[in-house]
């Protein structure tokens, strides 16, 4: 092994046990930082020596190129499913059944969660994983080895040659669930409606630069094809493959008998609300593996396994009015009040109808005996009524003809199922983007609740978010429910988001179809507001991530004189305007300014010397400060003197300003 095939291997070997640490174990042993550095020390090495990259280098989880289509795989031992059990008797059933087809008294049994997502199927060869593929039919399902990939806690290598193939569920914990969909929102997107739709949404996409962003995971619990050693019991093999490095779910238990399977199963009726990923029963499974050959499976399901499934948490309620309101678009949503009722351990006071549409094709009334039900365990919806139980004084609802806020009359855009206000100085929407202006992935300032914005904005003491910044301690002390505490609290919060990174402003400003994510593609991407403002189309679409839509919708927003207006007065009260994070790592290798000794002369119009030189310097440049036979490129701003004059006697190549920055912007 040369030198440098031994530190590639070792930067693999460190990176797969940070990783290994950090989203198996839950428990990282090194800042993000140290690994990130890690990572492109490992990647730099890898382009540079294009034949030293290897299927199972950490770099390679995001490695593939958008697939035209998924291929298909074949099982080599059929994907079965599962039989269910809704009650205790069902329980009992099947292991009498159990207990019968053995011979035996009591049965050992394997009880685990039952995650709520996806199943797929793992192969490894030589340590390698080589293919993943979803159930499909049980015989035969798509190959999504490239989205699986990019599931971290999914190991590239085990310590383990033969052939083996285990099987597992790719879920999305709620937390990402929760914010996928505030991010859908934003764009205007339809959200998905629970985790186990996102993750199979996710896993189906060709690009897998989706599945990447989309923080899935996944709980290996059973094998298929299997050529390594022989085990006894189900339990073993749990222990075995989390001996290799995957991810197990930690809750799975053995149980003597049934009578201790139904007390785990009752367990976790109640405690499932608190797992942050969603369960939809318990899995039962004979432990040992020789009784699984005796016992043998149905058509369609073993006999040695039984799924209990949790009752649906549903409930049903009075709805007792509708209420409206407008959101920061315009958007008018209806929900319902309804007789406060417990669901999935939290009491329920309203739910949502989503739209005129909806209502209507469900045929829901005020004061009807309503389902309400958690989608995806979350979010409070009426699923439908109880038509036997209508009273007579049920009243159909419909959408009114005027904003509920400022009287305007709704219209519906395009083929929009929403009805909108497009008044533009309605006061619900302003004070909706206020709210948003303050949240927690936008600017942050804590104390501006829904209460006390209305009360600025009703006594005119802000109207627009700069305002917020002019705000005086005595008119604070005047609002209701606000001491010298709270006073105090929020004026220093407000005086702190000045500090903030550029996206949070961008995110807070409620430019259309751009959700937090996309504001921090932005924010990196142009620096400064004054480069985004100035920004074209093309130039916008450029930015990986940045569609057609998103970019006409920002080219958009920064023509508007208002707008304007608006950035000059938050700028004048000392608001950043700059992006502070982490600067994008970038493939230096590749970049035309590596290794390149660069001049630079003349006035800037664009950038200042130091921004250029930072750039020049982030894609591995150099920056020195005279003309001499080792330099590279020089960059000649407005007023160029000697420098140039020498550049071009010595024929070194000569760039404008805009030049370099095209360049940059490649
Ligand atoms: S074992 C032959 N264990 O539930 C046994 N399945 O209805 C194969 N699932 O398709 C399944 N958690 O997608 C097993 N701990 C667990 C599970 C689990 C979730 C899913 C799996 C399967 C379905 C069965």
């Amino acid at each position: 092994m040369t030198s440098l095939e031994k530190k590639v291997a070792d930067l693999r070997e460190t990176l797969h046990t940070y990783n290994y640490q950090y989203h198996v174990l839950d428990q990282p042993t090194v800042p993000d930082a140290e690994y990130d550095r890690l990572m492109q020390e490992l990647r730099t090495l890898e382009s540079a020596n294009p034949e030293l990259t290897a299927a199972d280098s950490p770099t390679q989880r995001i490695g593939g190129q958008p697939l035209e289509g998924f291929n298909k795989v074949e099982h080599q031992v059929p994907m079965l499913s599962l039989a269910n059990a809704f009650n205790d008797q069902d329980l009992r059933d099947f292991d009498r059944r159990v207990r019968e087809g053995l011979g035996i008294e009591q049965v050992d049994y394997v009880c685990e969660l039952k995650i709520d997502g996806l199943a797929v199927s793992l192969r490894y060869d030589q340590g390698i994983f080589q293919q993943g593929a979803t159930r499909g039919d049980g015989n035969i399902g798509e190959d999504i080895t490239h989205n699986l990939k990019t599931i971290r806690s999914i190991p590239l290598k085990i310590n383990e040659t033969s052939t083996i193939e285990v099987r597992g569920e790719a879920f999305m914990p709620k937390q990402s669930f929760l914010s996928l969909n505030k991010d859908k929102e934003m764009r205007e997107e339809e959200p998905f409606a629970n985790p186990r739709n996102a993750a199979a949404g996710s896993l189906r996409q060709l690009d897998p630069k989706i599945a990447a962003r989309r923080n899935l995971d996944i709980f290996i619990y059973a094998v298929g094809k299997w050529e390594a050693g022989d085990l006894d019991r189900h339990s073993d093999r749990l222990t075995y493959l989390t001996s290799l490095g995957f991810k197990i779910n930690p809750e799975w238990k053995k149980c003597q008998g049934i009578d201790q399977v139904i007390d785990y199963v009752e367990s976790w009726v109640t405690k499932r609300d608190e797992l942050p990923y969603e369960i939809d029963g318990i899995v039962i499974k004979v432990d040992r593996l020789d009784y699984h050959d005796v016992l043998k499976t149905t058509a369609k399901s073993p006999r040695w396994a039984m799924a209990y499934k949790f009752p649906a948490e549903e409930a049903v309620t009075t709805l007792n009015d509708v209420i409206l309101s407008v959101g920061r678009t315009g958007a008018v949503t209806p929900t319902a009040l309804l007789e406060p009722v417990k669901v999935a351990g939290t009491t329920v006071q309203r739910a949502s109808l989503h739209n005129e549409d909806y209502i209507k094709e469900k045929d829901i009334r005020i004061n009807d005996t309503v389902v309400i039900k958690k989608a995806g365990d979350i979010i409070p919806e009426v699923v439908r009524v109880i038509p036997e139980q209508r009273p007579k004084d049920a009243e159909p609802f419909s959408m009114p003809a005027e904003c509920p806020s400022c009287g305007a009359e709704l219209v519906r855009l395009d083929q929009e199922v929403a009805l909108r206000c497009i008044n533009p100085n309605c006061p619900a929407q302003l004070k909706e983007g206020l709210t948003h202006f303050v949240s927690r992935n936008a600017m942050n300032i804590d104390g501006l609740g829904e209460k006390v914005i209305e009360q600025l904005y009703d006594n005119q003491l802000v109207a627009n978010v700069a305002d917020l910044y002019q705000l005086k301690r005595d008119e604070l002390l005047g609002l209701e429910r606000m001491g010298e505490k709270s006073v105090s609290n929020l004026l220093s919060a407000i005086e702190a988001s000045k500090a903030n990174s550029l996206e949070r402003l961008l995110f807070g400003l409620g430019i259309r179809f751009v959700g937090s994510k996309a504001a921090k593609t932005l924010a990196r991407a142009f620096d400064d507001i004054d480069q985004l403002r100035a920004a074209s189309r093309e130039s916008l679409e450029a930015v990986d991530e940045i569609g057609k839509k998103m970019a006409d919708s920002i080219v958009r927003f920064f023509a508007e004189e208002k707008v304007g207006q608006l950035i000059d007065r938050l700028r004048q009260v000392g608001v950043n305007m700059h992006y502070r994070g982490p600067k994008p790592t970038v493939n230096q290798e590749q970049s035309i300014f590596h290794n390149k000794t660069i001049v630079l002369t003349g006035k800037l119009e664009q950038l200042t010397r130091n921004e250029a030189k930072e750039k020049i310097e982030m894609y591995g440049g150099k920056v020195t400060g005279s003309v001499s036979a080792k330099t590279d490129l020089l960059i000649a701003g407005e007023d160029a003197g000697s420098k140039l004059t020498k550049a071009e006697q010595l024929g070194i190549e000569i760039w404008t300003e805009q030049q370099f920055i095209d360049q940059i912007d490649k």
